[in-house]
């Protein structure tokens, strides 16, 4: 399973990428408002810093609601490098826009999916991502990871190319279903990749390998 942060913050994205373990990074409006990006100017130079870091495949959100402004900044994004991934909300004129995307060969993510047959369109139109967002519906006590493992099955059954990246990642346990349902990708917070560390049996293990250690070495 890949993992990409998600975030548009530069030092955690380069504490990631110095785990050796960043396989890619997930931004959207919200978050790059967080960071204080703002102006297309400093935006793109933004998402250029970002790929420069990771190597990996960056999702970068179109503002536009309606296909040809989609298309127009799609186009811009994708032009920034190759490590661009158009992200496109699962709205008609969205994915109108996917459809024609997958003709021009500019990979997209399609977002704020939260149903089965939204992935379905999703991968009809041809994304190479689909993104369920697993915390909001969770937050809506319906169940995030039985979406995400629903899309996994759909995709296998009908052999759809579309990569499940599950998003909207709230905690470390959120990773570990994701491993069990078979996505293809996790789009986390950096304070969740980091729980899957925390172990007691490693930190008492590890305090006895020292203390004997320094019982002979004095
Ligand atoms: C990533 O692609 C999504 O935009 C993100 O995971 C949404 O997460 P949130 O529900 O915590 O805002």
């Amino acid at each position: 399973m890949k993992f990409f942060l998600d975030t548009a913050n530069l030092d955690q994205i380069r504490e990631a990428a110095a785990m050796g373990i960043l396989d890619g990074v997930t931004t959207n409006p919200s978050l790059m408002a967080k960071e204080g990006v703002s102006g297309i100017a400093n935006q793109y130079a933004h998402y250029v810093e970002i790929c420069n870091i990771v190597g990996g495949d960056v999702s970068a959100e179109v503002i536009s609601t309606d296909y040809e402004g989609m298309i127009r900044e799609g186009e811009k994004l994708a032009s920034l490098s190759p490590h661009i991934v158009v992200k496109v909300p699962c709205i008609l004129d969205g994915i109108k826009a996917i459809k024609k995307f997958t003709e021009m060969k500019i990979r997209t993510n399609c977002t704020l999916v939260f149903s089965l047959g939204q992935a379905l369109l999703a991968a009809k139109a041809g994304a190479t991502y689909v993104s369920p967002f697993v915390g909001r519906l969770d937050d809506i006590s319906e169940d995030g990871m039985a979406l995400v493992a629903d899309i996994v099955k759909m995709y296998r059954t009908y052999d759809y190319k579309t990569q499940v990246l599950a998003a909207s990642i709230r905690h470390t346990h959120h990773i570990i279903q994701c491993i069990e349902v078979g996505a293809d990708v996790a789009t986390c917070p950096l304070s969740a990749i980091k729980g899957l560390l925390n172990h007691p049996l490693t930190d008492s293990g590890l305090q006895k390998f020292l203390e004997d250690y320094k019982r002979v070495n004095k």
